[in-house]
């Protein structure tokens, strides 16, 4: 067995509401301080569950995830206060790759919805350090209260390179996220696009990006329950997702094109519709 698959110990330092909807929740793990942007770690709560989260930014020596309540585990996790107890294992998964374009100068789109905004904003900090790369985010939520992590998209990023789309037009455009980044890859010479989010999103994203033969980095979620590689019950295609991504390039979502933003799996391994 890895270190890093060992179960480990730890506390909730501190909790800070980023919308309406996700939780920032802090605790001291040097391990997931290592992680790279895009990777997760199996969160476990005690007597409720163990759940993948994505790793957020750090902050003062502490790891972090944004959790939002989906079903009732991680409506528990999501009410956690400071002090509760966790249980850490990972980080697992491939990260984004960074340095794929071999170009000098490029412009990267990076688009998000709900969660999946939490390594979106992983990815948005490390391109902030390259002084070659040109950022541009897509922010996307169903309405003004749920739009996360706004202020600190501002600080890696141009003002005019940050833009919001809500489903009810509440805050930035109206409209859905895919339909922006159309619009930005008309007028800008995109050269990479990163995502996580809903699976429609992203998927609708793969096809505007194929018509424009741009690469593309797509972080997915499928039911996780070991996280390495072992019960095989986050496959999608004849990938087995928290071993082989959860980041996959165009070249892997292309072979795994029936299932990619048409099914899921549901906890028993049954497909089921997106
Ligand atoms: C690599 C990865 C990273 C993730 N990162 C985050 C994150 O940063 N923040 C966050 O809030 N959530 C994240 N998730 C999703 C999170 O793990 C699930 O929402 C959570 O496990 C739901 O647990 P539950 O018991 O509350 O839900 P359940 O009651 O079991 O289900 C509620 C709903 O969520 C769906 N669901 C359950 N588990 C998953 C899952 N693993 N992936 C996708 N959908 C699921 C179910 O199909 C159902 O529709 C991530 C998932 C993966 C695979
Ligand atoms: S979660 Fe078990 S194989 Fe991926």
């Amino acid at each position: 067995m890895r270190t890093i698959d060992i179960l480990r110990p730890t506390t909730i330092e501190k909790v800070v509401d980023e919308s309406s909807n996700i939780r920032s929740f802090y605790f001291r793990d040097e391990l997931s301080l290592t992680s790279e942007p895009g990777q997760f770690v199996m969160v476990w709560l005690p007597r409720v569950g163990e759940f993948p989260m994505s790793l957020s930014l750090p902050r003062s020596g502490l790891a972090s995830i944004g959790v939002k309540a989906m079903g009732v585990g991680s409506k528990l996790l999501y009410e956690c206060k400071t002090d509760a107890k966790l249980g850490i294992r990972g980080p697992y998964g491939t990260p984004f790759d960074l340095n794929r374009s071999r170009k000098s100068r490029r412009i990267v789109l990076l688009a998000g919805g709900g969660t999946g905004l939490v390594p979106i904003l992983v990815l948005s900090r490390a391109f902030d350090s390259s002084k070659s790369t040109r950022g541009i985010v897509v922010v996307s939520a169903r309405t003004r209260s749920e739009v996360p992590f706004l202020r600190n998209f501002a600080k890696y990023h141009a003002k005019k390179d940050v833009y919001v789309t809500t489903d009810d037009g509440s805050l930035g455009q109206k409209g859905l996220g895919h339909e922006k980044v159309r619009e930005l890859v008309e007028s800008h010479s995109i050269d990479e696009i990163f995502s996580c989010g809903p699976e429609r999103m992203m998927a609708q994203i793969y096809e505007i990006a194929k018509r424009n033969h741009i690469p593309v980095q797509f972080s997915l979620e499928r039911i996780m329950k070991c996280g390495m590689g072992i019960c095989g019950s986050c496959t999608i295609g004849d990938k087995v997702l928290c071993r082989d991504g959860a980041v996959l390039n165009e070249k892997d979502l292309s072979e795994v094109r029936g299932e990619f933003g048409h099914y899921t799996r549901a906890k028993t391994g049954t497909l089921l519709p997106c």
